[in-house]
């Protein structure tokens, strides 16, 4: 069992100013903020943190709106937190998200859905890696 993910409020959600209410859920739901951070990826880092999407036919339209504005990345901590967090987070699809979810609440499409959440304790270290030096945690 995991207790640490990693996630980002994505482009349409900071966009439209669901941040904040986006950081009062993941609280709500117990989990702790271990790092954080509002930046701008450019279109290369965007292209190196979705490298494992590179064949997938949505890639080019992923990594053009993952750099189109800023985004928040975390790094969260809860027992059981990557399960935990893709169920608070709901399906890709927000249609198919179940009710209360974040991307229920607030994501639009299947590419522009709010939200992103590790898919595995591997992937969230990776992730939270990627962002985050030693200095930026705790
Ligand atoms: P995420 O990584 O962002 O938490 O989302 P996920 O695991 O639920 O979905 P994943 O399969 O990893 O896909 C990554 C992101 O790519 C975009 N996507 N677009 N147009 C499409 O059919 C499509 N499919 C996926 C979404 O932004 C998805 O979150
Ligand atoms: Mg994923």
């Amino acid at each position: 069992m995991s207790n640490r993910t990693f996630t980002m409020i994505k482009p349409d959600a900071t966009s439209k100013g669901h941040t904040g209410a986006i950081i009062d859920d993941i609280l709500k739901a117990g989990f702790t903020i271990k790092a954080l951070k509002w930046i701008r990826l450019s279109e290369e880092k965007a292209g190196e943190f979705y490298e494992v999407h590179k064949e997938r036919p949505f890639y080019g339209e992923l990594v053009q709106f993952m750099s189109s504005g800023p985004i928040v990345a975390a790094i969260l901590e809860k027992d059981n937190a990557v399960a935990d967090f893709r169920k608070l987070i709901g399906a890709t699809n927000p249609a198919q998200a179940e009710e209360g979810t974040i991307r229920k609440k607030f994501a639009a499409s299947v590419g522009e859905n709010a939200v992103h959440g590790s898919d595995s304790d591997e992937n969230a270290a990776i992730e939270g890696n990627f962002f985050f030096s030693g200095l930026e945690r705790f």
